[in-house]
């Protein structure tokens, strides 16, 4: 692969799909990107959009590099990697990847941005399940380093260590789930916290703005040096996360229950009353987010923990 000339076919260049082609143009400064996407105003989006994606990189350069498809085939037909971020719906990943099997190169490497649609759900109409793996990013990739590799447990081992070359040669931190799982890893612990957040603003406990206060000015900048092992780890002292444990257990089993007891008491299931009054209060908090300030800062950040 490292010797390779890189052609990277984009399906589907939304909000994952554009800051892909992004992120392959910036850190490779001779690969081709390919975009196919059914949306009818498809050059003139991509034209106003991309150059907003493109900090920091020769933009004229980058954009020579790109080309559009009309169809599928056309798309695929000499891609060395297909990287697919359509619509998250299982019918339409499922149908993709038989029709992307019979015009794609034999060895190139194929890839779903799916948020949770497992890769062995969406491989079961293809020839040969081996070819397929998830590559899930966190939102916007072009900016976030983490990559969740999700491989099926058809995936081949050789499709997962070309997968690990390819992001860890650009600079990306690729991290193999062993088994395939609802949310993956990242989301998960994310929306674990969400929930939290949620069911303390439900019961009075704090704001939407007094959750987010508390989150930057703790755990936001301690987690971006050290994640939740690691900084209980340290946070136990000499004894370590054992010690953390011994003497911080009670409490944090006391958190635990409670967090069990409301998840039970409060009906946080979607649609329900809470939700509406707490997407009005954050409506309310912040409008409408200025996305390139947060990628400016969060640039910041990652620079300065040795994540360029
Ligand atoms: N948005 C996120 O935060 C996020 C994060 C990680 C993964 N993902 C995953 O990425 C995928 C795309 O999400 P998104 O947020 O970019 O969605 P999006 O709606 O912004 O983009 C989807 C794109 O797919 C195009 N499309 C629709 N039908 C198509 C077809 N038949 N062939 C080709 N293109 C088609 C649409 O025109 C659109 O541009 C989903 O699977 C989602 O789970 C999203």
């Amino acid at each position: 692969m490292s010797d390779q000339h890189v052609h990277v076919a984009i399906i589907g260049a939304g909000t994952i799909g554009l800051s892909f082609a992004a992120l392959h143009l910036m850190k490779d400064p001779t690969c081709t990107v390919t975009i196919y996407d059914t949306r009818t105003d498809l050059q003139q989006y991509v034209q106003d959009k991309l150059p907003g994606y493109l900090v920091d990189a020769d933009q004229q350069a980058c954009v020579q590099r790109l080309a559009f498809a009309s169809d599928i085939d056309e798309a695929v037909k000499s891609a060395t990697i297909v990287q697919e971020q359509g619509p998250e719906n299982l019918e339409f990943k499922r149908s993709l990847w038989p029709e992307i099997e019979k015009h794609v190169p034999k060895d190139a490497l194929l890839w779903s941005s799916t948020s949770g649609i497992a890769a062995s759900q969406q491989a079961e109409g293809m020839r040969d399940q081996r070819r397929l793996c998830v590559v899930h990013p966190f939102n916007p990739p072009h900016i976030m380093p983490l990559l969740e590799v999700v491989p099926s447990p058809q995936t081949s081992q050789d499709v997962i260590d070309r997968t690990l070359e390819y992001w860890r040669g650009r600079g990306r931190a690729p991290v193999v789930l062993r088994k395939e799982c609802p949310g993956f890893v990242a989301n998960r612990l994310a929306y674990a916290l969400f929930r939290e957040a949620c069911s303390l603003v439900a019961q009075g406990v704090a704001s939407v703005e007094d959750i987010d206060e508390i989150v930057q000015a703790s755990m936001g900048p301690r987690w971006s040096v050290a994640g939740p092992f690691k900084s209980y780890h340290a946070g136990g002292g000499e004894g370590g996360l054992k010690s953390f444990m011994d003497k911080i257990g009670g409490s944090i089993r006391e958190s635990w229950e409670a967090s069990e007891h409301d998840v039970k008491q409060y009906d946080i299931s979607m649609g329900q009353a809470w939700q509406k009054d707490i997407c009005q209060r954050t409506e309310d908090a912040y409008g409408v987010i200025n996305t390139a300030e947060r990628d400016t800062k969060t640039r910041k950040v990652l620079a300065a923990v040795g994540r360029p």
